[in-house]
């Protein structure tokens, strides 16, 4: 059920939340699928709902750090500098984790995830719950993350879902661990040359360690409604060729590389990084008639290396 964001809308799914029922909620980044984080068996549900498997912890989201202290055992001084220059927004911080933490949430490792959404509908219904909320993307496992409230509805129907309208970056925030060094566990909606202003030794962890470290990367993700392909800058005539045998192919690829493939017009994925970002997983859900998706890489750099990375992660086959 889709429920505009009022002040009545809002007490509901608090009080939802507060009977341990899930309520799914906008944030800058994506839809979340939210449960009471202090509440093991309301956090069971949510594991339950999206099929997600047990060993891949949730992001805890909170209003600021007064309520991230109840949460944490140390809040070392560069978990303070991210806050102070990212917070509300998104990018999600690893940390070790006080007991008061249920294990179900971290699924059993010692730390817990938490960041602070830039979105007034997801701050003030922490507010109104009155604790921390721990939300996964409000998709069933394994399918594009939502980035608008009907995307959440097709995967949960039924299922409460304050509509904050279409998600402002798109793309999932940024999840970092700290320590030596400090290493990005999951690209995302803040390019790591923007963080690494604040901690300039920041490193993306390699897959091999991202996987280790954190559960999520593991899982298979992002699985479009059909067969996605991708091909790298180097194979453009390669693609050329499969878009040439199979008339029903869906061509997505950035506006400004639209012209290397005459004659096709591709799923509209934008012409800025922040709108091919923005895009992205609308265009892997959206049914559309046709055969299969041919996706021609983009240049990884900045935000488009997150995108780069959900591609990937989304692909059937690399060529
Ligand atoms: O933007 C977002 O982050 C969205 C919105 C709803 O906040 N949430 C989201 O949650 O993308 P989810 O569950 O789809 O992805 C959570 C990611 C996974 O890759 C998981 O492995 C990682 O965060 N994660 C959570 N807790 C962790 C921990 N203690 N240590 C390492 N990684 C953790
Ligand atoms: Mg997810």
């Amino acid at each position: 059920m889709l429920l505009p964001p009022t002040p009545s809308a809002l007490r509901r799914a608090a009080a939802a939340l507060k009977r341990g029922e899930p309520v799914a909620f906008p944030t800058e980044t994506v839809y979340g699928l939210g449960a009471n984080a202090l509440d093991p068996e309301a956090v069971r549900r949510i594991f339950e709902a999206k099929g997600r498997p047990d060993d891949n912890p949730l992001i805890v989201h909170v209003t600021g750090l007064p309520m991230v202290r109840r949460l944490v055992r140390e809040l070392p001084p560069a978990a303070r500098a991210l806050a102070a220059r990212f917070w509300p927004g998104p990018l999600t911080i690893v940390l070790p984790k006080r007991s008061r933490v249920p294990d179900i949430v971290t699924a059993g490792l010692p730390t817990v995830a938490v960041r602070v959404p830039d979105h007034p509908v997801a701050l003030a219904l922490i507010e109104a719950a009155g604790v921390p909320i721990a939300a996964p993307s409000a998709n069933r496992s394994g399918r594009p993350s939502p980035t608008r409230a009907a995307h959440v509805a097709a995967d949960f129907p039924g299922l409460l879902v304050l509509d904050g309208g279409p998600a402002r970056h798109g793309l999932e925030s940024t999840v970092v661990a700290l320590g030596n060094p400090p290493r990005v566990l999951r690209l995302g909606a803040i390019p790591v040359e923007e963080l690494r202003t604040v901690l300039p030794g920041l490193v993306v962890a390699t897959k091999a360690r991202a996987r280790a470290e954190s559960p999520g990367m593991r899982h298979r993700h992002y699985a479009p409604a059909r067969p996605l392909v991708l091909f790298r800058r180097s194979r453009a005539a390669a693609l050329r060729e499969a878009l040439a045998v199979d008339p029903r192919a869906l061509l997505l690829c950035a506006d400004a590389d639209a012209r290397l493939f005459p004659g096709w017009r591709p799923v509209k994925l934008g012409a800025t990084p922040v709108e091919i970002a923005h895009d992205l997983f609308d265009a892997l859900r959206t049914q559309r008639r046709g055969s299969v998706l041919l996706a021609y890489a983009l240049p990884r750099r900045g935000l488009l290396r997150a995108v780069m990375d959900r591609l990937e992660r989304a692909a059937t086959r690399v060529v």
